[in-house]
């Protein structure tokens, strides 16, 4: 049967008049509804573990916009809870996080087997939206990657440098190898859970990979990446991967050949020209507008949309933004966006 969900088709390398298009954060703070939605559940982890709301607000943007994907509402940070670890969020801050800093830290932390009991809600989730997606609709699932989920996990919270795990690496490599291994192999049974809860593409999620350089770009970024993709392919063959390592700028030259990434998603740092260049001929690339064009609008938005889209019709693409859209975004530039695209 010839594949009728764009998403889908580009995964595969078609290259198309006009692209399939989905945005980062697109179930989030900027739509009325998710903060409706939010308010009901309590808060925001409570909404992750509830699958009825949780797959509620992933439906949202779908029904608004008509996006050809649809993104599990969830977020990289259930895996270290799920391992363990205590996670809160503070409003108007952030995520927080009990650390991981000595090996006593680290033995604490539960084993891979015992994740799921925890992640059972979100892989309900993704069997609620199974059955209520648009069949045109593709359906992502997704996890972080271990360098991004260990920054959080050392750290207990975002930092803008990722120094603590920088530190870490250094002062005490056994126990910082360990955690980057226990995070992959729950990144692998999580990814494998969602593609038999219903997941049809992956996406791994390296928000801060630009901070590692050289051989620790290859050693935490590149091959975790590897052996997850390679695990997923082994037990699900035919379940595409996308891999974000965002601000990997030069490094993101043959990062789908090294890992066996289906596609890599382009942080808004690079040029879509560039990357057309050097990136795409290895195949599928996703991105790259700048999100804060969702917040300013006008003719720029509109201008540099078709750009990128311009940029990248000599070869596959899903249309997507640098980085998620952020709270103070406007509704209205949305549908601008997407009528630049398919228009
Ligand atoms: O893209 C989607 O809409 C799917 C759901 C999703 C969320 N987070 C929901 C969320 C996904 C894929 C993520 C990924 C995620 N979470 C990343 C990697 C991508 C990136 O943004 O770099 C990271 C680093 C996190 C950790 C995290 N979660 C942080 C740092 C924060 C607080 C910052 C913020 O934006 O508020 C969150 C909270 C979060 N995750 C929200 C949403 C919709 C906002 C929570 C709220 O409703 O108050």
């Amino acid at each position: 049967m010839a594949e009728t969900k764009k998403l889908m088709r580009a995964l595969a390398g078609q290259v198309q008049d006009v692209p399939p298009v989905w945005m980062m954060r697109q179930a989030g703070r900027y739509l009325p509804e998710y903060r409706a939605t939010r308010a009901q559940a309590g808060d925001f982890l409570s909404l992750c573990y509830n699958p009825d709301l949780a797959a509620e607000v992933t439906l949202q943007p779908i029904r608004r916009y008509g996006f050809d994907a649809a993104i599990l509402f969830a977020d990289i940070l259930l895996v270290p809870q799920a391992l363990g670890a205590d996670l809160w969020f503070v409003t108007g801050e952030g995520p927080r996080l009990s650390t991981i800093t000595t090996p006593d830290d680290f033995k604490a932390l539960r084993p891979v087997e015992d994740i799921h009991e925890t992640l059972a809600p979100v892989y309900e989730t993704l069997r609620i939206l199974t059955r209520a997606l648009p069949r045109e609709t593709a359906l992502i699932g997704f996890a972080g990657a271990p360098w991004t989920v260990a920054t959080y996990m050392i750290a207990g919270r975002g930092t803008p440098d990722q120094r603590p795990a920088h530190a870490l690496m250094a002062a005490d490599p056994a126990t910082f190898d360990a955690l980057i291994a226990r995070i992959t192999a729950a990144t692998i049974e999580y990814l494998c859970a969602q593609i038999e809860a219903g997941a049809e593409v992956v996406k791994l999620f390296d928000s801060w990979a630009g901070s590692l350089k050289g051989d620790a770009f290859d050693r935490y970024a590149l091959d975790p990446a590897r052996q997850i993709i390679a695990a997923i392919k082994a037990r699900h063959p035919g379940v595409p991967v996308i891999a974000f390592p965002r601000e990997a700028g030069g490094r993101y030259i043959g990062f789908a050949r090294a890992t066996g990434a289906d596609c890599v998603a382009l942080d808004n740092s690079v040029s879509a020209d560039w990357a057309a260049q050097h990136v795409q001929p290895d195949g599928c690339v996703q991105g790259n507008l700048a999100p804060h064009h969702m917040v300013t609008g006008g003719q720029a938005l509109v201008d540099e949309t078709r750009r990128i889209v311009d940029a990248f019709s000599g070869g596959p693409h899903i249309f997507n933004l640098g980085h998620g859209i952020t709270p103070d975004a406007d509704p209205d530039n949305v549908q601008r966006m997407i009528d630049a695209i398919r228009g």
